[in-house]
């Protein structure tokens, strides 16, 4: 199963300059737990930006680049590639980013968790167009607003309609 996991602002704005515009750190929380243990598959600048493997889990980054090394990390060169081992992967995959990988497997995702935040920054990297009638909600919670994460924000996670 292949899951999509991502926060975006109001205009589905995801990323400022490699970055993400927004530092909240439930979300980084939120991040870590929902992951952990599970295989994650980014592109090659979403890991650069991370700038190292995430523990506990399997780290894949894909580069076109045949000669592209990241230590701890496998490496994957096409599309094509990755859903061939994804279909022997009996658990959950999640697709952290970034704007690229998201469009690119968009039509293979089969649930989605999003970090609405009900706020407009300022980026270069947006999340493509969904069209939410394809899929359910199943479960939404508000996070905490507080001195260390000053936004409203939710949880959401669905799951494509059959
Ligand atoms: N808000 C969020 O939840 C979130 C999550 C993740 C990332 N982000 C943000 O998103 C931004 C990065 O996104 P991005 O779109 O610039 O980069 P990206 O998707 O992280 O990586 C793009 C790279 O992936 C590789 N790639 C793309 N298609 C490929 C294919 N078909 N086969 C093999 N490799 C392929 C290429 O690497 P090579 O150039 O090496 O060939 C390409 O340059 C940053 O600002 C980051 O902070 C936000």
């Amino acid at each position: 199963m292949i899951s999509f996991l991502w926060a975006e602002d109001e205009n589905r704005l995801i990323g400022k300059d490699n970055q993400l515009p927004w530092r909240l750190p439930a979300d980084l929380k939120y991040f870590k737990k929902t992951t952990m243990g599970h295989p994650i598959v980014m592109g090659r600048k979403t890991y650069e930006s991370i700038g190292k493997p995430l523990p506990g889990r399997t780290n894949i980054v894909l580069t076109r680049n045949p000669a592209y090394m990241a230590d701890g990390c496998e490496i994957f060169h096409s599309k094509e590639e990755f859903l061939l081992w994804a279909q022997l992967i009996e658990e959950e995959i999640f697709v952290i980013g970034g704007a690229e990988i998201y469009h690119l497997f968009i039509e293979e995702a089969d649930q989605l968790y999003v970090t609405k935040i009900f706020e407009q920054f300022e980026g270069n990297e947006y999340f493509p167009k969904i069209n939410w009638e394809n899929w359910q909600l199943i479960s939404k919670e508000l996070g905490i607003k507080d001195e260390k994460n000053p936004y409203n924000y939710e949880f959401r996670r669905f799951i494509r309609k059959q």
